[in-house]
């Protein structure tokens, strides 16, 4: 239903119709302009490039203040990224300017995985804008936007072209982020060596198909300008926070030991002006559209088609929203049914397997009771065997020991009659164990 209704707009025949006199809706611009003045501005610069290369010394060159600085260490175990916002205001516009730096990049002894910090952060901003986006109560108008804008990657001057770790960054950032090269502390080089390097630079970045960003040549107004300024990437930077006396002039500029020095504002002594120029004066805007509209859109729809949302059914019908949302909840319930289960199968199988345990020790226990059992009564039936013995042994004993003792006491009783018959002698004499029972002197 929507859908037509589009249509019907689309087939609709436009009239053009000229005004009786001023009626005021030409002020629209204007109004957008002092609509965006007051809601104030956010650009994000990300700069990427090794340790003690120069970014902060450029970034407080390029806005003509000083920014918090840190020194970074070379000893970093990983590349980390350090985000500081500032509020500037120029005349009266507002801008919430925020810094990244990477920390430690380019120290690690293997530096493959050096640009995965910097692509989970430039993803990150994203994904925090579209769960803005996304929110049923959102709050786009004041949201601070973190989405990086143009990253400044640094070049440093001293190689023959760019090092691997350079490459693979670039490359791998290319598709997230407007990249402009800049070759720092330019000042290190010779002209000559700077335009070759320069021409090195560019060829590699093109064999490798590394996009970086073109100023836009669209628009009639700077066109020419841009154009022209396309021609000179990398720009071949100088920074300073220095400020020298040029005739009765202060100017940023860096004073060599051999008393020469080299003005940032001097195109013929650097491309530092070149860059400001682009940058901030003439692209600030295309960079913050590009950003939104090229880079963020592109993580956007994979985003959202990993997630299952599309825009039209495999026979090119538009969905709506509401019915990819009920496509993608019965895809979701049926998945969750399938896993409810497989889970109630593993479980049931679990169970299964555990009793089928148990049931095998119950078993083995009872088994060995029974051996114990029968161990304990042949035991006993031993043990009942020796008493039996032992007792009938006993009473043989006691058997001989009574006979002994009535033999005996028949024996003592013959000693102490002396004068008996020879019989009874004769008797008695026989009886070997009365006589050692007996005294020699009574037997003599
Ligand atoms: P970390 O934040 O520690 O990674 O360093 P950085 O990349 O921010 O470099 P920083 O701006 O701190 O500069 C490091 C040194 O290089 C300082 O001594 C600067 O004065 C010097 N420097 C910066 N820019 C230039 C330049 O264009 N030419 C020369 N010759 N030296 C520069
Ligand atoms: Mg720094």
């Amino acid at each position: 239903m929507a859908a037509n209704d589009v249509d019907v707009f689309a087939n609709e025949e436009k009239r053009n119709l000229e005004l009786g006199g001023h009626v005021g809706f030409d002020s629209l611009p204007d109004q957008l302009v002092s609509k965006s003045v007051a809601q104030g501005f956010c650009f994000n610069i990300l700069c990427v490039g090794e340790t003690g290369i120069g970014k902060s010394t450029l970034m407080n060159t390029l806005f003509n203040t000083t920014f918090e600085n840190e020194e970074a260490s070379h000893y970093e175990s990983e590349v980390q990224l350090r985000p500081q916002t500032f509020d500037l205001q120029e005349s009266n516009v507002n801008l919430k300017l925020t810094v990244v730096h990477t920390v430690g990049f380019g120290d690690q002894i293997n530096k493959e995985d050096s640009y995965k910090p910097i692509l989970e952060y430039i993803d990150a901003q994203f994904e925090k804008y579209l769960e803005e986006e996304l929110k049923i109560k959102r709050s786009l108008y004041n949201y601070h936007d973190t989405r990086i804008h143009i990253c400044l990657y640094f070049i440093a001057p001293t190689g023959h072209s760019l090092k691997s770790l350079d490459l693979v960054t670039m490359k791998k950032l290319d598709s997230k982020v407007n990249i402009i090269p800049v070759i720092s502390k330019a000042d290190t080089v010779s002209k000559g060596e700077l335009d070759k390097l320069k021409i090195k630079i560019m060829s590699e970045l093109v064999s490798n198909g590394v996009q970086i960003y073109q100023f836009p040549t669209e628009d009639e107004a700077v066109a020419e300008i841009n154009s022209s300024m396309n021609s000179y990437l990398p720009f071949a930077v100088v920074g300073s926070v220095d400020d020298v006396k040029v005739g009765n002039k202060m100017v940023k500029a860096r004073l060599y030991p051999w008393d020469q020095y080299r003005v940032m504002e001097n195109e013929n002594h650097c491309d530092f002006v070149k860059l400001r120029e682009m940058l901030l004066r003439v692209n600030m805007e295309d960079l913050r559209e590009q950003t939104h509209a090229r880079h963020y859109e592109l993580y956007r729809r994979c985003k959202l088609e990993e997630m299952g949302f599309k825009d039209t059914d495999p026979d090119s019908q538009s969905f709506s929203l509401q019915e990819t949302y009920e496509a993608k909840r019965k895809e979701f319930l049926v998945e969750l049914q399938r896993k409810e289960e497989e889970m109630r199968q593993m479980f049931v199988n679990k169970v299964k397997e555990t009793e089928a345990e148990l049931k095998e020790k119950e078993k083995e226990l009872h088994d060995r009771f029974e051996q114990l059992k029968r161990m304990h009564q042949e035991e006993k039936k031993n043990l009942e065997e020796k008493r039996r013995e032992l007792e009938e042994e006993m009473n043989a004993f006691n058997r001989r020991k009574v006979a002994a003792e009535t033999l005996m006491g028949q024996a003592l009783q013959g000693c102490s009659q002396p004068f008996k018959k020879d019989k009874d002698k004769k008797n008695f004499f026989s009886l070997p164990s009365a006589c050692s029972l007996t005294s020699g002197r009574n037997l003599n």
